[in-house]
């Protein structure tokens, strides 16, 4: 039978806390066939729809956002963990599954009106994604797509983000 893309993905007991169940997506990453297809079904829904940038959420929407954004032919926007960001920038603070943090973008980042495809890794109590929604609706931003590889139902994210009325795309769980 011909892999998926949850094949390509591993799990490591306890990382990096006791208790939690880390999906770890180098995997995935590191299989030429793997990535391309996260990448392929990523965009999938969003084909023929306009979008002007892609924003990616640091650290492992990084690398799937700006291959998302080579495909689309936009520009990418790195939404960065908090002072690693040269310019000037806005900030967000914001819960995780285990611990706080802040989330910035440079203020220059997005034109008002810019329509936004939000990529990550992986969705959990939805709280990273909320902190880059709410940065690049501050700028004027419009984000017309969440898109994730790995959705943890059990934490809430995806029904937190439709709650905010947004479009919310998963490739596994
Ligand atoms: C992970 C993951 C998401 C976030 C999801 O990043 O890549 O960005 O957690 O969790 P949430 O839905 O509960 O907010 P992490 O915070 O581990 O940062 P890293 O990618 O820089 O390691
Ligand atoms: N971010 C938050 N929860 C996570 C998990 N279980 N695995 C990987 N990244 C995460």
């Amino acid at each position: 039978m011909s892999k998926t893309v949850k094949d390509y993905i591993r799990t490591i007991v306890d990382f990096p806390h006791e208790g939690i169940l880390f999906r770890d997506v180098t995997t995935l990453f590191a299989d030429a066939r793997g990535f391309r297809m996260a990448i392929d079904q990523l965009l999938n829904p969003y084909a023929g729809m306009r979008i002007d940038k892609v924003a990616g959420l640091e650290a492992r929407g990084f690398i799937l956002g700006g291959a998302v954004a080579h495909q689309l032919s936009t520009g990418f926007v790195p939404i960065r963990k908090k002072g690693k960001l040269p310019g000037r920038t806005i900030a967000q603070g914001y819960t995780l599954e285990y611990g706080e943090a802040v989330m910035e973008v440079h203020d220059d980042a997005l034109l008002p009106g810019e329509k936004v495809l939000l990529v990550d890794d992986l969705l959990a109590t939805g709280g990273t994604a909320e902190a880059g929604i709410r940065l690049i609706e501050r700028l004027g931003g419009e984000v017309v797509g969440c898109a994730f590889v790995i959705d943890l139902p059990d934490l809430g994210g995806r029904r937190k983000l439709e709650a905010m009325g947004m479009e919310v795309h998963c490739l596994c769980a």
